[in-house]
């Protein structure tokens, strides 16, 4: 195992279908003000804001609503919840939703005490500065409903910028950053639509392929990837199945929150070229995250693999049980990625970004909007990146 790497998360992670019933007791531990936030309103429907404001009251806590907050979370929300957490003076923040929830709580956590002439958007997610050491950063926990990102248990943020077309990712090296929990209940992602929850399915499974697809070494962290995509497909089959399948839908919600804590990354690289590619898409286009990565994945696994090309081999023995018997190291890896594809129509995944509205008109401006990432097994050239677009399409 190559590599020197701290691994340290200090999220707790509340499991199961009881995990609700300790989050008044999470929240004993901080201040009275709590800035809710959450997104268009489907907790109101499926009855989490009601569980949610009963623990805020037994809790004790003076509830200040932060609501509206939509799927990729732009900059001018941002500047809106700043706002609401200066003026409330709130001791924490609690996320009630997805991906977007949480990375929208997290940016307003490290940007509402930054001095009033400091723009938050240049500063995190243009200059990638971290936070001052002494900076009054707020404490977020979540109540997930959405399965995918790994914000739950991780440091990133994600916001987009419609008026430079830009979304951009920042991973918080503050260890503060971090959520202080995560209520994690299975059903509580049942009334997802069928199309979000694919989605999440397909951005688990990116953002393992994203760490696993690095390196050349032998290392645990490719074993431990390679156990969370079998058990990702196992479940994924079954969910969308049935929907209601508790045992599928809680292994999915365990994957996803192991995808994306740094466990998998220990020692590797890290290529996240796909979802540079996936960004630029969502930048120009606004459709959902785990999507625009299923509609660029496989023209960019097929123009990279013969860099890794044994890894793309192994890939297809372990994670898909592809027989290598009587199959060169080429035919394998191409079979792994036949497989994947298979698998991804087989769930219902987004092929093509045509279906965002993307036209070939927007190519140059798709490859303006998309980074060039060093850690995986080809850099791409802006002609690659153009070719990818082109067969995304
Ligand atoms: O807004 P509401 O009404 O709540 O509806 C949401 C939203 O429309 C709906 N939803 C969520 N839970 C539901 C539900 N509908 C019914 N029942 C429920 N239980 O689902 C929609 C999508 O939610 P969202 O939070 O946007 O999805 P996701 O969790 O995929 O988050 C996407 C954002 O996270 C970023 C993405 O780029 C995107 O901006 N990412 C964050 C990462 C991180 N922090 O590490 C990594 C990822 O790669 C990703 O980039
Ligand atoms: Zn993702």
């Amino acid at each position: 195992m190559l590599g020197t790497f701290t691994y340290h998360n200090p999220t707790k992670l509340i499991f199961g279908t009881e995990a609700m019933k300790s989050l008044a007791t999470e929240l004993a531990e901080y201040g009275p003000t709590i800035q809710l936030v959450y997104g268009g309103g489907s907790i109101k429907r499926n009855g989490i804001y009601d569980q949610v404001i009963a623990a805020l009251e037994v809790a004790g806590k003076t509830v200040v609503e932060d609501a509206g907050v939509m799927p990729n979370p732009t900059v001018d929300k941002l500047n809106e919840g700043i706002k609401i957490a200066r003026e409330h003076h709130v001791d924490f923040l609690l996320a009630v939703g997805g991906g977007s929830c949480i990375d929208y709580a997290k940016a307003v956590a490290v940007s509402a005490n930054l001095p009033e002439d400091v723009d938050p958007w240049q500063k995190y997610w243009v200059d990638f500065d971290e936070p001052a050491a002494d900076l009054d950063i707020i404490p977020v926990g979540s109540v997930l409903t959405m399965v995918g990102t790994g914000s739950e248990m991780n440091c990133g943020s994600v916001i987009t910028n419609h008026e430079t077309k830009m979304k951009v990712g920042h991973v918080f090296a503050d260890a503060r950053v971090f959520p202080k929990f995560a209520v994690l209940n299975p059903e509580f992602t049942y009334t997802l639509p069928k199309y979000q929850m694919v989605a999440g399915i397909f951005d688990i499974m990116n953002h393992i392929t994203e760490q696993y697809f690095s390196g050349e070494d032998d290392n645990t962290s490719d074993y431990l990837s390679e156990g969370l995509m079998r058990s990702l497909i196992a479940a994924s089959r079954a969910a969308v199945v049935n929907p209601r399948d508790y045992e599928a839908r809680s292994n999915i919600m365990w994957c996803a929150t192991w995808a994306l804590n740094t466990l998998v990354a220990c020692g590797k690289t890290t290529d996240w070229e796909v979802h540079m590619l996936g960004q630029a898409v969502g930048a120009h286009t606004d459709a959902t995250h785990g999507m625009t990565l299923a509609a660029v994945a496989l023209p960019y696994y097929r123009l990279i693999m013969p860099y890794g090309v044994e890894k793309f081999a192994r890939f297809a023995t372990n994670v898909w049980d592809v027989d290598p018997a009587g199959k060169t190291t080429e035919e394998l890896a191409t079979a792994g990625l036949d497989a994947m594809e298979a698998w991804m129509r087989e769930i219902g995944c987004v092929m093509h970004t045509g279906e965002f509205g993307v036209t070939e008109d927007m190519f140059e401006g798709l490859a303006d909007s998309t980074l060039v990432m060093q850690g995986g097994y080809h850099a791409l050239t802006r002609d690659e990146i153009i070719q990818i677009f082109r067969e995304s399409l």
